[in-house]
């Protein structure tokens, strides 16, 4: 397994929905924030944000190849999300089954490729196996490198990739001195994914909330008001532009 090499800085870009971003974030993750309060600010129920939030997922997935966005991490449900009220979780578990479903054939026709992270053991038998269902079906495309993070907890995660490496150093796989800054990772649920260049999280909160611990840990970072049943394709492409014009250096001087 390789480890995903750092992009040096972006060139500078105008980005219009239509252009092509060569300097743009290969790697955007979202931490989809605000559905509560859009719905709340509109007399509904919680839920019927969440389902709005869906949808929009759709058109933002779909905006990817647009903006030059390879991959696109979203988090959808976080271990401290079963705190929420039985009904709350209950819908999204039942929103995530019926998203899946639905969405299969739509997301394998658009050369989506579609990755879950997070700990699958505490999610109900019906929805793991649609998720593995949907991981098979898009397991040849070569587009959208889609992950959805269910269950996820940054620290859970590298609670549970510890474990691994100390199985694998218990039974004489992996020798102590050579667990390191790139080993770690090859543990982690993201393994096979670059870090993410670009962190965006909606709603006007400014925390990371445990989301992508390890990996982000050079990403730059956008918190906008903007609830996420409210967030565009336009206003996507305006914050992928403006990582194109930031100066990344990943703690060197730039001479
Ligand atoms: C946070 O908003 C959002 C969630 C906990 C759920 C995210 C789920 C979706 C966007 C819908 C479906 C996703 C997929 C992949 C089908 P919040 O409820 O905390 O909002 P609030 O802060 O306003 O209360």
């Amino acid at each position: 397994m390789s480890i995903p090499s750092r992009k040096d800085k972006p060139a500078a870009s105008s980005a219009t929905p239509e252009t092509y971003h060569v300097s743009g974030p290969r790697h955007v993750a979202i931490i989809m924030d605000g559905n509560g309060r859009w719905a709340q600010a509109r007399g509904r129920p919680r839920l019927f944000g969440h389902h709005a939030g869906a949808k929009r997922v759709r058109e933002i997935v779909e905006a990817c190849p647009r903006l030059g966005v390879q991959y696109l991490t979203i988090f959808a449900f976080s271990t401290e999300n079963w705190k929420r009220t039985q009904v709350e979780v209950a819908g999204l578990m039942s929103l995530f089954r019926r998203y899946i479903s639905r969405e299969m054939q739509a997301l394998a026709a658009k050369n989506v490729r579609v990755r879950f992270i997070g700990d699958r053991e505490r999610l109900d038998a019906k929805l793991t196996a649609l998720m593995d269902q949907l991981e098979r079906a898009t397991a040849g495309n070569d587009g959208t490198q889609l992950t959805i993070a269910l269950n996820y907890g940054g620290r859970d995660e590298v609670a549970r990739a510890t474990q691994r490496l100390a199985v694998d150093i218990a039974k004489g796989r992996l020798n102590p001195d050579d667990v390191d800054e790139e080993t770690l990772p090859r543990y982690l649920d993201t393994c096979v994914l670059p870090d993410p260049d670009l962190v965006i999280r909606t709603s006007g909160e400014a925390r990371i909330s445990n989301f992508l611990l390890w990996q982000s840990a050079y990403s730059e970072y956008e918190f906008i008001d903007t609830l996420w049943p409210d967030f565009t394709e336009q206003e996507f492409a305006r914050l992928c532009d403006k990582f194109g014009n930031r100066d990344r250096r990943f703690g060197a001087v730039k001479l």
